[in-house]
């Protein structure tokens, strides 16, 4: 059977990307276009978003791993964007929300390397910085290369270090 989905979503874990807002206050946004290669992680991001414009003015970023005790705080921000106004092509679905970490009931933290804040809650934070930002072939995208500077983990998910068979002069 061949069918032809609008999009070609196979569905991939949520994240939420906290960034800087012109004032210095912080946005949070769910997405779950994200894969990671090495130490950097790509997002998809549509782009006249509010967070793909401040991750061109600010280029800094959390993405906070939620765990799926977290989906309410997920939910309750998803249809939400820092922009104001709410972009036509986000009416009437949207609406603008300028404190998303209080719609979600989540708190902030600092970070150690970046501007925009960690989510406290989640149990894995990833601070980065964007490293390349070009729209995709279809220009209907964004495409963020983002390099991860430090990495916050709840000691809970945390296991013991990997075992490697080492030579005393250092060659594996
Ligand atoms: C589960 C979920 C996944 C989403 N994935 C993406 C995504 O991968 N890329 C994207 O640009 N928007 C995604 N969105 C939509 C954004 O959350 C939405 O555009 C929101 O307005 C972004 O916040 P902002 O406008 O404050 O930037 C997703 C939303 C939800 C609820």
């Amino acid at each position: 059977m061949i069918i032809n989905p609008k999009i070609l979503y196979f569905g991939t874990p949520v994240v939420l990307l906290s960034t800087e807002n012109d004032d210095a206050s912080a946005n949070l946004a769910p997405m779950s276009s994200a894969w990671a290669l090495g130490q950097t992680v790509v997002l998809g991001l549509g782009p006249e978003g509010h967070t793909a414009n401040n991750l061109r003015k600010r280029p800094e970023l959390v993405i906070n791993l939620p765990d799926p005790r977290l989906w309410p705080a997920v939910e309750a921000i998803a249809d939400l964007t820092g922009s104001d106004p709410v972009p036509e092509h986000k009416r009437p679905a949207y609406r603008h929300e300028r404190d998303k970490f209080g719609a979600a009931g989540l708190t902030a933290v600092e970070s150690l390397r970046v501007r925009p804040p960690r989510v406290a809650e989640c149990p894995l934070q990833l601070e980065a910085r964007v490293e390349h930002m070009a729209l995709d072939a279809s220009g209907e995208f964004v495409i963020v290369q983002v390099g991860v500077v430090t990495v916050h983990a709840d000691p809970g998910i945390v296991g013991p270090a990997p075992t490697t068979l080492t030579h005393s002069n250092g060659v594996r």
